[in-house]
């Protein structure tokens, strides 16, 4: 017993000079950083102007710094908040923790992060990391933002969808709070009333906007300060927008990076950054290598294939770990990355382009560039829209080469020949240019903009697509033939986070029954791929599949898995310990060739969306054994993604008449049924469906009949 105590004591010493020292070091980090030595100066500068665009090169201070240096300055005085954006979940929660850290509180506290499905904050956060999605989502109950003081616009350049539509909203918020409010509210209250058209208090759905306008009253809201980061060096977009606003460029760290091609065409990205991998491992000096994917899957195949590379090494070379990085990773798994390793081990870290920018990690010196990326494309002439491998734009390979000259000299390995670069365009198309925008649309009306022509965006999106999404929300129901958000339909669909077509299958779900199966279909169909089917297991992978299949296709297929999960986890809640359950769902999964992060993900998702529908008073229901009750949900759910077999065996999607084939992950590729609705739609080598339901082709006239008696 002595012992032991004396033991613990010099564990617990051990344990504090460690944190002291970390402290230190910190300490030390923070004031070698570029914008460090701007304090003073950016904070005159936000005194001064109430809208500034900085722009820094990555690394330089700006995410973690620039919000406690405007929280020292006092810009949180009467329990203001500062709001900081991010395009990435990743990038909020890591530098959410991060900056904890630094400020030496727990997160949740001073500093926290509220991201979809989990919210990190408390009434006494001061410094507030979010996505650029959820500060939109606030300001439907509070639209001028009151609680902050100052918003940080970061990562502009990235022009997601969400960072675009934020920017318009915000520019209008200021306007309005710099305005005396009392004139504003009036102006908004009479066309919210009109617009609500005297529907306002009655089911509590209704005129939300305008009973959130009401809290206002007689109140007195300081400017709203606005900043704007952005990593790239062209900030007369957003001075422009933001009518001529001051821009100032912090001066960045950069060492040289040598740049390599490959001599000629590479077939296989993934084999060659593989093979890059090891040879940089065998032949190059110490040091971080950092790889760039285009997304989970691709993360984990060579996250596999490395390790067994790895194992088949000499002894004396096994000092190598592989660490993951993507969005769905569980939020304590993405810390790994920044966390040290080692003395002699070298760190590899896989991950998609949310380290080109948002995340900062730390001991780079070599960067493996395939060149490629995933971003999403809308067709508006089809209504189609699909997340396709692109080639990287020329700003984007800048970026991710700079990764490895942070802290010394670097060497970047493009997997494409030099002349490929050349051809490369110049910059990434802005995502709002090529999204369906029904989601967008959906979230402007909620926030009381109704003509979406007359919205000041900072590009605007192609008017074809906007007039398509419209259109898909007006079958959908959410828009009434005015332009309006319908009621309760469009109010109540705007509430719940997810894509339109699945808030409004909730709600459809809720009619038929069955809300319990829709709740777990959603959710999973959030997440990225259930099934994992590695290469060299492929047989044995596919045969453990067949034991959740469902005959009527993917959705039940998927209820199969998560309820089969949840009884699994229910039977050794019983027995073991909460950590050890969690542990054997993981080899739970392992077995049955099941994705656990993905599950794992799919579960948050689902507590999460449960408490959206149980507030909202959505009857939850299971349809029991009735699948085909349950089908014909889908089909009303989904109808307007419809596709029916051909003679030749593929299939044409009804809506846009494009040909299509079943993916082969389906339940349904062998058994081709003649009518089908679908989820997804991914675009390779061909075009495929994903996500995929048997249903009978005479319902549809009985379910939607809007829609396809029109087309009959
Ligand atoms: O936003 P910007 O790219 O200018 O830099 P930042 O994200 O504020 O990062 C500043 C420094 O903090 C970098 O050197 C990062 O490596 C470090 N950092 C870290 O060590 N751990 C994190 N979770 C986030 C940042
Ligand atoms: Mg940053």
């Amino acid at each position: 017993m002595e012992t032991l105590g004396v033991n613990a004591k010099v564990s617990a010493n051990d344990c504090k000079s460690e944190n002291i020292s970390r402290k230190r070091k910190i300490a030390e980090h923070r004031k070698s950083l570029p914008v460090a030595s701007v304090e003073h100066l950016l904070i005159q500068e936000v005194h001064r102007n109430d809208t500034l665009v900085i722009v820094g090169e990555t690394g330089s201070g700006k995410t973690t710094q620039i919000p406690q240096f405007l929280f020292n300055a006092g810009f949180c005085r009467d329990g203001k908040a500062i709001g900081v954006t991010q395009p990435r979940r990743v990038a909020a929660v890591t530098v959410a923790k991060r900056v904890s850290e630094e400020c030496g509180v727990e997160v949740g506290q001073k500093v926290g992060y509220s991201i979809r499905f989990e919210d990190v904050t408390s009434s006494s956060t001061r410094i507030k990391y979010m996505t650029d999605g959820l500060l939109l989502r606030e300001a439907l109950l509070d639209p001028f933002l009151s609680r902050y003081s100052v918003i940080i616009v970061d990562e502009a350049h990235e022009r997601t969808v969400n960072t675009d539509v934020l920017l318009g909203f915000l520019k209008k918020v200021q306007k309005t709070r710099s305005r005396s409010l009392n004139d504003s509210l009036n102006d908004s209250l009479n066309a919210e009333n009109m617009h609500a058209n005297g529907l306002v208090v009655e089911n509590g759905n209704n005129g939300k906007y305008a009973s959130s306008l009401r809290q206002y009253r007689g109140r007195k809201l300081p400017p709203l300060k606005l900043i704007i980061m952005s990593a790239s060096l062209d900030a007369r977009l957003f001075s422009e927008y933001f009518g001529g606003a001051r821009a100032l460029r912090v001066q960045g760290r950069q060492h040289p990076v040598a740049i390599f091609y490959t001599r000629k065409h590479v077939s296989d990205y993934l084999e060659a950054t593989l093979i890059t991998i090891f040879q940089i491992h065998l032949e190059e000096s110490p040091g971080d290598i950092l790889a760039f994917l285009t997304g989970q899957e691709e993360i984990e195949s060579i996250e596999n294939l490395a390790k067994d590379k790895i194992q088949k090494l000499p002894e004396s070379k096994q000092n190598i770990v592989v660490i993951p990085i993507y969005s769905a990773l569980p939020s304590e798994q993405q810390l790994r990355v920044f966390a040290p390793t080692p003395p002699g081990v070298r760190k590899v870290i896989l991950a998609t382009n949310i380290a080109e920018t948002s995340v900062t990690i730390p001991g780079i010196k070599y960067v493996i560039d395939p060149g490629f990326v995933k971003a999403r494309t809308y067709d508006p002439n089809k209504g189609m829209e699909s997340l396709i491998v692109f080639p990287t734009s020329k700003a984007q390979a800048l970026q991710r080469s700079g990764r490895a000259g942070r802290e010394g000299p670097g060497k970047c390995f493009r997997q494409y020949p030099e002349d490929m670069f050349y051809k490369l365009e110049d910059s990434t198309k802005p995502e709002i240019k090529r999204c369906n925008l029904s989601n967008v649309i959906l979230q402007l009306k909620a926030l009381g903009v109704d003509n979406i022509m007359e919205f000041d965006f900072l590009e605007e999106p192609p008017r074809q697509a906007i007039f398509k999404s419209l259109e898909q929300l007006i079958l959908l129901g959410a828009v009434a033939h005015d332009g309006k958000l319908s009621n309760p339909v469009g109010h109540l669909m705007a509430r719940i986070p997810l894509d339109p077509i699945y808030s409004k299958a909730l709600i459809v779900a809720g009619q038929f029954n069955c809300l319990e199966e829709m709740l777990i279909t959603v959710s999973m169909l959030s997440v990225e791929s259930i099934f994992y089917h590695p290469r060299e297991k492929l047989e044995e992978a596919r045969a453990k599949m067949k034991c959740f299949s469902s005959l009527e296709g993917d959705h039940l297929t998927l209820i199969n898995v998560y309820r089969s999960a949840e009884e699994f986890l229910n039977k050794k809640k019983l027995e073991l310990s909460k950590e050890k359950v969690e542990k054997s769902l993981k080899k739970w999964c392992k077995e049955n060739f099941i994705n656990s992060r993905s599950l794992r993900h799919a579960r948050d998702v689902h507590s999460q969306i449960r408490e959206h529908v149980e507030q909202m008073n959505l009857p939850l229901h299971s349809c029991g054994d009735d699948t085909i009750q349950f089908c014909r949900c889908l089909a009303a759910s989904f109808f307007l993604n419809v596709a029916t077999k051909q003679p030749d065996g593929t299939y044409r999607d009804c809506a846009s008449g494009e040909v299509v084939q079943i993916h082969p992950s389906s339940v349904l590729f062998r058994k081709k049924p003649d009518c089908v609705i679908f989820n997804e739609f991914v675009q390779t080598n061909h075009k495929y469906i994903r996500n995929i339901t048997r249903i009978d082709r005479l319902w549809l006239s009985e379910l939607a009949p809007h829609y396809y008696a029109l087309q009959n």
